[in-house]
């Protein structure tokens, strides 16, 4: 079933005012329904967790709350099998913090080239312990991470493999369930970085059977805040960064240094709401979570109506090459679209499209490793669109005529 597309964009404030939003993958607009939870935890739960007093157990309910509601947004089986921290950068610095006492000179890690620089840098931290990190190239005809390459690199003494569900350049959907087979029969575990993947499709950490799972809620219709899923036997290994006092047993508060931030966590929570609502205005009655997959059905489908218009566009221009997926109908493929123009700077691209009104990007993304395999670094990176469901074809149709206008048709 469609999507209702007046629901949507009136779920989403901003969108009401002249900008088209193009820049998603960035940052997404934040759902009204986050932003009153805010209001009503600052103006009803503000004091400390913890004390004994009637508001402060309320606060600390609330808290829960948004911690059960995001648990239904990964399909955790459990609750504090999450993590709240202010980044997917800073989570997993405190991952890797975590298990680093797990690691013994002369283990292997693995990370992907294709990564954003937050789940590669903290794995090669590991290095001062006498970790060693290799780097899982792609094919670069396909830009695919393939497993005949991973197997090779693969050893008895590799421990981990880290590796995104979807690169905020290429876009394209790695198959995480398959991934994290292959490591598991090799005795490592798996760390995903879902941050580009959990706007456009249904994040299920049960199915894939990954041990670590990041994303940013930022870019996930929520506040800037993020949230680690840790598989619950692993949640248990991990140290604990929190106080000396707090051992091992303090989950997920050893995780959380400091007290993770309670109105975001809260209000977080309104993410999951929105997905059932729209899983219920599409006729489901299940449960939340069969809600949210049947609303994430209808996201893809609009946002693949959207990456045909686009990329269709971008194909027939001789002077646009695509990085990643060109074909807009791929099952395989979100649509975050970056691509380099022919003898054109991608700064003055987006430079000139600022007075459209549309916000899009260039750069590397922190996706440096990539970009620079790439060859494009020296070159401002690539122009990247980034669209998400709230996007609507009369704003890829205006994004598209300034393009003609800019660029020349
Ligand atoms: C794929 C990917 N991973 C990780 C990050 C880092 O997220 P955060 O800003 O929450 O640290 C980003 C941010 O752009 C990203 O696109």
């Amino acid at each position: 079933m469609a999507l209702d597309m007046n629901y949507v964009r009136g779920a989403f404030p901003t969108l009401e005012k002249d900008w088209v939003y193009m820049d998603n993958a960035g940052g997404s607009q934040i759902l009204k329904g986050c932003v009153d939870k805010i209001s009503h935890y600052y103006y009803n739960h503000h004091v400390q967790l913890g004390g004994s007093y009637d508001i402060s157990q309320a606060s600390l309910k609330a808290f829960a709350e948004g911690r059960e509601k995001i648990a239904t947004f990964f399909n955790a089986a459990r609750a504090d099998e999450m993590v709240f921290g202010p980044s997917t950068t800073v989570l997993l610095q405190f991952l890797s913090k975590a298990m680093a006492s797990q690691f013994k000179p002369g283990d292997e890690v693995i990370v992907t080239i294709t990564d954003h620089e937050s789940n590669i840098g903290p794995w090669v931290w590991l290095e001062q312990y006498g970790v060693t990190v290799k780097f899982w190239p792609m094919n670069m005809e396909t830009y695919e991470l393939e497993l005949d390459t991973l197997d090779a690199l693969m050893t008895d003494k590799t421990k981990l493999v880290a590796v995104t569900h979807v690169s905020n350049l290429l876009g394209t959907i790695n198959d995480v369930k398959s991934i994290a087979k292959f490591v598991h029969d090799r005795g490592a575990l798996i760390c995903v970085d879902g941050v580009a993947y959990a706007p456009h499709r249904a994040v299920d950490v049960q199915d894939w059977d990954v041990d670590f799972y990041v994303l940013s809620l930022y870019k996930t219709y929520g506040p800037h805040h993020a949230a680690l899923y840790c598989k619950y036997d692993q949640m248990k290994e991990l140290d604990s960064i929190y106080h000396y006092f707090y051992g091992k047993d303090k989950i997920p508060a050893k995780m959380e240094p400091g007290n993770a931030n309670y109105e975001l966590s809260y209000a977080s929570g309104a993410i999951t709401d929105y997905l059932c609502q729209l899983g219920e205005m599409a006729g489901c009655t299940g449960s939340d979570r069969e809600k949210l997959e049947v609303a994430f059905q209808d996201i893809t489908e609009q946002e693949t109506i959207l990456s045909e218009r686009l990329l269709s566009y971008l194909s027939k221009r001789n002077d646009c090459t695509v990085i990643g997926i060109s074909d807009g109908s791929s099952p395989r493929r979100v649509p975050t679209i970056a691509f380099t123009v022919e003898g054109q700077d991608p700064e003055q691209i987006c430079l000139a499209m600022d007075k459209y009104k549309i916000a899009i990007r260039f750069g590397d993304f922190h996706a440096r490793r990539l970009a620079d395999e790439l060859d494009i670094t020296s070159g401002n990176g690539a122009v990247r669109v980034s669209l998400t469901h709230y996007n609507t074809l009369e704003e890829v149709d205006k994004l598209i005529n300034a393009f003609d206008e800019i660029l020349g048709s």
